[in-house]
């Protein structure tokens, strides 16, 4: 494991909250050349309280939360309708480093969701208009049909709406850091929001 030097981490000299952690630790990252820092574990619960889990790309983090963003009515979009919690975990391998965040996840208001859609690449906005996310397709035609007529849309009509794009601002109410160390004493310090700020606990390993 590890075929890296890992960054040392003093949790005693942590910040009062997770965010400022969390903003420090994903520009070392990015300084550090991990691969796509920014893609994440996204764990959900069905109605039965069943979990499931895929991959997201991270929009942001700040005050509102961790925000993602995906299809109101995908696999995900549903099970967040009808539990609305999910956890998130980070991996970067580069430094031996690993986040989980677990909290409550609101949809943000509609005009903030296409404002980040219409902000990305034409690629995304013609992933969005393709929609039906997690539908049963029928044929691979039928998709290369949807999409090219998409991506014809999304270069003619840059603004154009996604009604079902959604998206979301997990609030967490644990943030957990892990950092590897090569004789296996890996440092754990979890963040719980207690009703007047945050605590700091070690975990064992
Ligand atoms: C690297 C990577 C990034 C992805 N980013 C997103 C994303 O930001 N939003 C999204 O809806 N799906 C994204 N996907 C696809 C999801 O993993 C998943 O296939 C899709 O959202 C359907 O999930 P669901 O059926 O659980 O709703 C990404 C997949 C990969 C591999």
């Amino acid at each position: 494991m590890w075929d890296v030097e890992l960054p040392s981490f003093d949790p005693a000299a942590a910040p009062g909250a997770p965010l400022a952690l969390f903003t420090a630790w994903f520009a070392e990252a990015v300084a550090a050349g991990q691969v796509e820092p920014h893609t994440m574990s996204l764990a959900t619960a069905d109605e039965e309280g069943v979990p499931d889990v895929r991959t997201v790309m991270l929009h942001g983090a700040d005050d509102s939360g961790w925000s993602f963003a995906s299809h109101r009515g995908s696999r995900k979009g549903r099970q967040l309708a009808a539990r609305p919690h999910a956890a998130l975990g980070f991996y970067w391998p580069a430094q031996g480093r690993q986040v989980r965040v677990r909290g409550t996840v609101t949809a943000a208001p509609a005009a903030d969701a296409q404002a980040d859609l219409h902000a990305r690449s034409t690629g995304a906005l013609a992933a969005a208009l393709t929609g039906r996310q997690s539908e049963v397709l029928g044929s691979p035609e039928e998709l290369a049909r949807a999409s090219q007529d998409a991506w014809e849309r999304a270069r003619r009509e840059p603004d154009a709406p996604v009604p079902s794009w959604t998206l979301y601002r997990l609030l967490p109410e644990e943030v957990e850091f892990f950092q590897g160390d090569a004789r296996r004493r890996h440092v754990r310090l979890a963040y719980r929001r207690t009703t007047t700020g945050w605590t700091k606990e070690l975990l064992w390993p």
